[in-house]
């Protein structure tokens, strides 16, 4: 993490008003075939409301044998590299995914001062300061709102309608899978792995769903909007996360009894206590699932929706909602994006730079909220105050106490004030060390009280 050098920006090329802009488009997968189907379908209706006339160049596939129902063959490459290459290409617009070969592909795009439209959280998340500093030195867009969030603008309100504003905190909920399985176990009670079955039965859900489950694709999204909203350098590896796969039905039955619901977040927190000093400012970006208070606006956001919540200085609570996923939705981001590309282009200009100050990651263990914990343990005497002891000697103070008779056992959950996140660590592993414990269960922050730290 750090500051990296930033190109002076350079005259961008221009192209005249009344000719068509050419767009490669790179990949072919749900979003690929949206785009080029709203492209062609309703050529003369994007025409007519945002004045710029788009022409396919062609579009690379990896398997140019496999069908493509929709895009004409005619269209179909297997040369991604001679496609960016291709002069008379316009704007290059990179749906492949990956870090491989879109990296190499959108550097090229950009050295040859071709504006890049791209999908790739995985690519803006790993290098996207890098990629920012080649478009400026080309005077070229670099433009990335369908990498978060699908449909909902969220990119462009904080790089400029928020530009001036001193953003405070982004809460996100940026994965639909996950919140499309957390949403079920509530509503339907089920358990984890039979939630995910569903999700995947619906197509919300890959076969392998690490990605998701496991908060990768949410990692990459929470850098991505961390480093707007605080005009920082933040990569992917920097964000700690914690997936939803250990997550249990029983605690989120309880988290609803306390006037909670349980969502994976994104979250993104600015800590002004560490001023604007030379080191710049301290912040914390990180995924994990968390209880927010049913009253929150985002507690409402269910099934495979995405919404993400900012706290600015000045203009207080704001919230985008919509669909995060998915080809059409993606597509129509991304057609947003090749218009204002467009539109520079022919202006001889490129969308502003986002200058960028050095900010400092908050080590995760000095990170403070109040807590939920269950642990199971012996239902004999002398049980809770040994217990209550642990809290105590770590420093954790405990706000609330409920027991649950489990036959010979007991469940006892607890909420807490404000504690450190290393304090919180101390205290389970103290508890597990106990005989009377039998297991410490479901650990969840809570996040979006009045006082939550
Ligand atoms: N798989 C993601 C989701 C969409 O479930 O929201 C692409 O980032």
């Amino acid at each position: 993490m750090g500051p990296s050098a930033q190109e002076t920006q350079a005259q961008a090329p221009s192209t005249p008003a009344d000719q068509p802009v050419r767009v490669a488009i790179l990949g072919a997968g749900n979003v690929g075939g949206a785009l080029v189907s709203l492209l062609l379908s309703d050529g003369d209706a994007i025409a007519a409301r945002s004045g710029v006339r788009f022409e396919i160049a062609g579009v690379a596939v990896g398997d140019v044998s496999r069908a493509r129902p929709g895009i004409p063959p005619e269209l179909v490459t297997g040369d991604a590299k001679g496609l960016v290459s291709d002069p008379s290409v316009d704007v290059v617009v990179e749906l492949i995914g990956g870090l491989d070969p879109a990296r190499e592909l959108v550097e090229t795009a950009l050295a040859a001062r071709r504006p890049v439209v791209t999908a790739n959280k995985e690519l803006i998340a790993a290098c996207g300061a890098q990629l920012a500093d080649a478009a400026a030195a080309s005077g070229v867009d670099l433009l990335y709102e369908a990498a978060v969030a699908g449909a909902i603008p969220i990119i462009r309100p904080l790089r400029e309608s928020l530009a001036g504003e001193r953003i405070r905190r982004v809460v996100g909920i940026v994965n639909g899978t996950t919140n499309f399985i957390l949403s079920t176990m509530s509503e339907q009670g089920l358990p984890y792995a039979e939630a995910l079955a569903e999700a995947q039965r619906l197509g919300f859900a890959e076969r392998d769903p690490a990605a998701d489950v496991d908060g990768h694709d949410a990692a990459a999204k929470a850098a991505i909007l961390a480093a707007l909203a605080f005009r920082c350098v933040v990569v992917g590896t920097d964000v700690p996360r914690e997936g939803i796969s250990s997550v249990d039905p029983v605690d989120i039955a309880f988290a609803d009894r306390l006037g909670y619901v349980v969502k994976l977040l994104a979250v993104a927190e600015r800590f002004d206590d560490g001023g604007d000093t030379d080191d710049g400012p301290e912040i914390s970006v990180r995924v994990h699932p968390a209880m927010l208070p049913r009253t929150h606006p985002l507690a409402a956001v269910r099934g495979a929706f995405n919404a993400v919540f900012i706290e600015g200085a000045a203009a207080g609570e704001l919230m985008l909602y919509g669909r995060g996923a998915g080809g059409l939705p993606t597509a129509s981001a991304v057609l947003g994006d090749l218009i204002d590309a467009a539109h520079h282009l022919r202006a001889g200009t490129a969308a502003r730079v986002v200058p960028r100050i050095a900010a400092r990651i908050r080590p995760s263990d000095d990170l403070s909220c109040a807590w939920y914990l269950s642990i199971d343990v012996a239902d004999r005497p002398g049980v809770l105050a040994a217990v209550a002891q642990v809290f105590g000697t770590h420093g954790v103070s405990i706000r609330s106490m409920e027991q649950v008779g489990l036959g010979d056992e007991a469940r006892l959950i607890f909420l807490t004030h404000i504690a450190r996140a290393g304090d919180v660590r101390r205290t389970i592993d103290g508890l597990r060390e106990l005989d009377v414990v039998d297991r410490v269960g479901g650990v969840l922050r809570i996040v979006g009280d009045q006082d939550d730290g």
